[in-house]
């Protein structure tokens, strides 16, 4: 039997094809918002059933917890200026709009003034405008709406042969006869430390759910499209086919690293994951949380709230007098015999053309990279 999606239930909220032209308001969806109905509606975000009302934001923002009790650390938000807000009312239906193309609708339970500072203090842990999440949250619409949605179109499927919606992906594992999956999510390039990590858990596991997010991320990380290529040249080269599927994670990358890595476990639950993969400074940026944070918010919450196992990784790398992948608990020798590159360094480097060492990256993956960002720049 496979795993029960969060709540119990996996949310459907397509109504694909209905036409609701009938409905003269409208709200204009931006990249976030339109990623996360069409989330809500696969029932990746089980079991939220529309945009967050005030009291299930105030619970999440406050305790993790909406306000049924069930586990949930990101708010999901309709944001909207105060002007649109003053042309709104409660029980209104509402079209979602995004570049004059509707893709679904709002039933109105609740239009609210966040406190916009607690939100940032609470899931980012900070209210520094230079935290890519935390600017994103205050730019976006003061107002939020709250209710339950429905889905009449679906946004293009960038990356149409990998997308699986949780239904589909639950129904691929059981075909595979996987009982036991392991989930990764990725915003970067798969290089030898996160190959290290999918493999010592797939040592244990029946399969990798290899989840990369390729919503919207911040402009200095690696476009999706790049990274999809890398993905595919590394599963082609090193990975065995019957125990690995690709497939993408259309949601927006809010860098909230603790209360993010916990989001993350368990829209993959919904999708069907047993298992969870939360290594170094997961969904971090910069130097606002601590290196195993991300793990340690995990201990808030019991196994049962949770459903889904989280599998901790210590900081791997490729150390030279081993002569292989290993971090601080396997690996006995100093900082000086072990390859490390940040995220920043390594971007350089590819941007000048520069190969980051095979024990650091795959040559086959460093060569779409190069390529991709060749392009990037040229473009
Ligand atoms: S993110 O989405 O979590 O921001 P990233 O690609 O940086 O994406 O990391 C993916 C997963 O690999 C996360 O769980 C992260 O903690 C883990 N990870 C990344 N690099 C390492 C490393 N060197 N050692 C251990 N875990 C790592």
């Amino acid at each position: 039997m496979s795993i029960q999606p969060h709540g119990g239930t996996l949310i459907q909220k397509l109504s694909l094809g209905e036409d609701v032209s009938n409905i003269s308001k409208e709200i204009e969806l931006d990249g976030i918002a339109l990623s996360d109905l069409e989330l809500i509606a696969i029932g990746a975000y089980s079991p939220i059933e529309g945009f967050l009302t005030k009291e299930d934001y105030e619970s999440v923002v406050e305790n993790m917890k909406l306000s049924n009790g069930a586990v949930w650390s990101i708010p999901i938000t309709l944001p909207i200026s105060e002007d649109k807000a003053s042309s709104l009312a409660v029980g209104d239906e509402v079209r979602l709009v995004a570049n004059g193309v509707t893709y679904g609708t709002v039933k109105v339970a609740d239009i609210f003034t966040p406190d916009k500072k607690k939100e940032a203090l609470n899931v980012y842990r900070t209210e520094d405008l230079e935290h890519p999440g935390v600017k994103k949250m205050f730019d976006r619409g003061d107002v939020y709406v709250g209710g339950e949605i429905k889905l009449v179109s679906r946004p293009e499927k960038k990356f149409a042969d990998y997308y699986l919606d949780p239904k589909e992906s639950r129904a691929k594992f059981a075909e595979l006869n996987w009982k036991t999956i392991v989930g990764f999510q990725t915003r970067n390039p798969v290089h030898r430390a996160h190959e290290y990590i999918q493999k010592t858990a797939l040592e244990t596991v029946d399969g990798l759910f290899l989840n990369p997010l390729v919503g919207e991320t911040k402009s200095d990380d690696i476009p999706a499209d790049i990274r999809m290529e890398s993905y595919e040249v590394l599963l082609k080269n090193y990975y065995p086919e019957d125990r690995v599927h690709l497939a993408v994670f259309p949601a927006a990358m809010r860098y909230a690293g603790p209360r993010e890595a916990i989001f993350h476990a368990l829209v993959r639950k919904n999708y069907g994951c047993t298992h969870f993969i939360v290594g170094r400074d997961h969904a971090g940026v910069g130097d606002y949380y601590g290196t195993y944070d991300a793990q340690k918010i995990f201990n808030n919450f019991t196994a049962d709230e949770l459903g889904i196992s989280p599998l901790f990784f210590e900081h791997s790398f490729y150390c030279t007098k081993c002569e292989a992948m290993a971090s601080s608990k396997t690996c006995p020798h100093g900082k000086e015999d072990r390859v490390i590159l940040s995220g920043t360094k390594v971007r350089a480097m590819l941007r000048n053309g520069e190969l980051p060492p095979s024990t650091f990256s795959r040559k086959e993956v460093v060569e779409v990279l190069i390529k991709g960002m060749k392009q990037t720049v040229n473009s």
